[in-house]
């Protein structure tokens, strides 16, 4: 038999396109190939790229155009670009860089094999619809390979909601949820395979609405369904929209053992002038009032957002709105950023904010969301929680793992414990993880 081809992958961006990236390595697995982590073995290389930071398309043209020697070298080298970037500027990728042979929109990677053999006989492959069918369907798993203890399942893509800042409606397409024996039987093909967390993965996965045998399901039913899995010990899902934010999946956060006490519920705003022009569709209030009804159902809750600071038209007045929802809220953990234009969205045609002031917001914002995130986490201390163990750590005898609130936690014990569930006593704070012991 001949030498396996060989693949590199390079990642950017959300959990949905690590995610992504897995079910292209499974199709082009069925083609022969295995993964490498250095480009320079690789037969094909694949950059699966985002498109929510700022000059995401610029960076993948200069990324490219580092593969120019090793292609020179390797004439058989076969270069493809995946993602939203790929969505976004389609044959554009191929005019502006002819050593790319490959353009693969986030919803055909199940075509990758045949666009695969198409490079092969010389030919260029080109690949952005957006197609009715079930894209997963049709990525064959290989013969069941072990699996870490977590992993990623998606269950909805793409944006009804249209924000004003975001390209995710136009890149990812319209929301489409997938149906719901797809998903269960996935979950349990990777809890045989030995995940015991799964992740639910959309753009908006709280408005998951997946056909099954009785009409569409909900997210809450759908994680409902998911607890009854024997084998499987914990469920999460990111990311949520705050107006999808339904009774059942409250409630859900109380009452659902296997669902953790954690939920990422970005706001982007706390100005209610900022978040209507932003089109978020709900106000400053109403997202309170939603955070103290998940507490209501699950005081331990962690919570965690996105904001955007220097949005345009942005004032000082409006920033200050937001430092004051988050001292009311208390985030476990965020993440934040400065306005970055995206051509296309209506808030690109918008009279911008001085960019020095609105690094300086950014600033600001940063060091009161890293001091919250800081004071949540040293409150661990005296508690005992759960702590999925995922990997040894530096010091002899030392597993790391994920708490229940996803605080990375270290733990002597015994690697026999590695892949379980321990509860464990958190004795110390440091400044990115906790450290425990077993009870
Ligand atoms: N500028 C800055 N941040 C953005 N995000 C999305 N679009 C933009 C933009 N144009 C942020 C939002 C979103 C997160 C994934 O990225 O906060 O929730
Ligand atoms: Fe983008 Fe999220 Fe708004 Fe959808 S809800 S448009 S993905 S920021």
């Amino acid at each position: 038999m001949s030498e396996p081809k060989k693949l590199y992958i390079k990642t950017y961006g959300c959990q949905m396109n690590v995610y992504d990236s897995e079910r292209m390595a499974e199709a082009l697995g069925g083609k022969g190939y295995v993964e490498t982590q250095t480009p320079e073995d690789a037969d094909m290389i694949l950059l699966n790229t985002c498109h929510i930071r700022e000059k995401a398309a610029e960076k993948v043209y200069s990324e490219l155009g580092r593969f120019k020697g090793l292609k020179a070298e390797k004439p058989d080298l076969k270069i493809g670009v995946a993602g939203c970037v790929a969505q976004a500027e389609g044959e554009e990728i191929m005019r502006r860089q002819p050593l790319v042979d490959l353009v693969v929109g986030p919803q055909s990677y199940h075509r990758l094999p045949e666009m695969e053999a198409k490079t092969r006989q010389g030919a260029k492959a080109l690949d952005t619809d957006f197609p009715e069918e079930d894209k997963f369907e049709h990525l064959k798993s290989r013969p069941k390979a072990k699996r870490g203890p977590t992993a990623f399942l998606t269950v909805q893509e793409g944006c009804d909601k249209f924000c004003a800042f975001c390209v995710v409606p136009y890149t990812r397409g319209a929301e489409v949820s997938r149906p719901v024996d797809r998903v269960l039987t996935e979950a349990r093909d990777l809890v045989e395979r030995g995940v015991r967390e799964i992740t639910l993965l959309g753009q908006n996965v709280n408005a998951y609405h997946g056909a099954g045998a009785d009409g569409d399901w909900s997210l809450a039913r759908l994680i409902w369904a998911l607890n009854d899995i024997d084998g499987l010990e914990r469920i999460r899902f990111t990311t949520s929209h705050p107006n999808d934010m339904d009774d059942d999946l409250i409630a859900a956060h109380g009452d659902c053992p296997k669902l953790m006490p954690y939920l990422h519920l970005p706001v982007q705003s706390g100005s209610n002038r900022i978040l209507k022009r932003m089109n978020r569709s709900h106000d400053r209030d109403s997202y309170l009032r939603l955070i103290e009804r998940i507490r209501a159902a699950r005081p331990d809750i962690l919570i965690s957002g996105d904001f955007i600071v220097g949005f345009p038209e942005e004032t000082e007045e409006d920033f200050r709105d937001t430092l004051d929802l988050v001292e009311q809220v208390k985030y476990g953990q965020c993440y934040s950023f400065k306005y970055s234009t995206r051509p296309g969205t209506p808030a690109a045609e918008r009279p911008q904010v001085d960019d020095a002031e609105a690094s300086d917001r950014l600033q600001r914002l940063q060091a009161l969301l890293s001091r919250q995130q800081r004071e949540l986490q040293d409150a661990m201390v005296g508690r005992t929680v759960g702590v999925l163990f995922e990997k040894t750590g530096r010091l002899d005898g030392q597993l790391v793992g994920k708490s229940d609130h996803l605080h990375a936690v270290y733990v002597q014990a015994d690697a026999s414990l590695l892949g379980q569930v321990a509860q464990v006593k958190i004795v110390e704070s440091n400044t990115n993880s906790l450290g425990g012991v077993l009870v």
